[in-house]
């Protein structure tokens, strides 16, 4: 599958709801309790990109059929420079069919670039498909996210 890979346009209508639809689909798999409000998370998108986060669309032609959402930031702890990417997501139609791949390989190439020294991603437990994505485009388990419920219906 022919596919380019591009800095979403912020300032494009269609970028902006080619990834709210990605969004979407995402959040109904993982988090389908979350009441999705488009509006809402499109606000999100435009300020992350407002604050230097980026985001890049992979295409089919005209058609964005995925994307990755990442940022540079210097870990706390370690001091090291870090690449984290906070989504990344393949149309349904089109999985399995290397987009994740070369959605990935840009990421890495950009993280390379800023002279980061980890790209890192965290995954949700039983999140299967995600984490054999993760394994085969190299990355390995550094920590795990421990969670105490605060409120009773969570
Ligand atoms: C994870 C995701 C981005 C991968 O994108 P993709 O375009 O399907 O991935 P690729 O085609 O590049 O596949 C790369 C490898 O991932 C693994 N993989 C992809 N789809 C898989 C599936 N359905 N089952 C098991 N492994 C799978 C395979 O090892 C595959 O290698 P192969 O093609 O040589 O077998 C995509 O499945 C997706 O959008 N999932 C929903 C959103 C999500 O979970 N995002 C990650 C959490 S932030």
């Amino acid at each position: 599958m022919p596919v380019t890979i591009r800095p979403l346009n912020p300032s494009s209508p269609a970028d902006l709801a080619a990834v709210v639809a990605l969004d979407l689909t995402f959040t109904e798999e993982f988090f389908p309790e979350r009441v999705w409000n488009a509006a809402e998370r499109e606000r999100e998108l435009r300020e992350s990109l407002a604050r230097g986060e980026r985001v890049v669309v992979a295409c089919d032609g005209e058609r964005v059929v995925g994307a990755a959402w990442f940022r540079f930031t210097r870990d706390r702890w370690s001091g090291q420079d870090v690449c984290r990417l906070s989504f990344i997501a393949v149309d349904r139609d089109v999985r399995s069919k290397g987009v994740g791949r070369i959605l990935m390989d840009h990421v890495k190439s950009d993280g390379q670039r800023e002279d980061c020294s980890v790209l890192e991603v965290s995954v949700n437990e039983g999140n299967e498909r995600a984490a054999a994505f993760y394994e085969l485009c190299g990355f390995v388990p550094v920590r795990r996210v421990l969670r105490f419920p605060l409120k009773t219906n969570l």
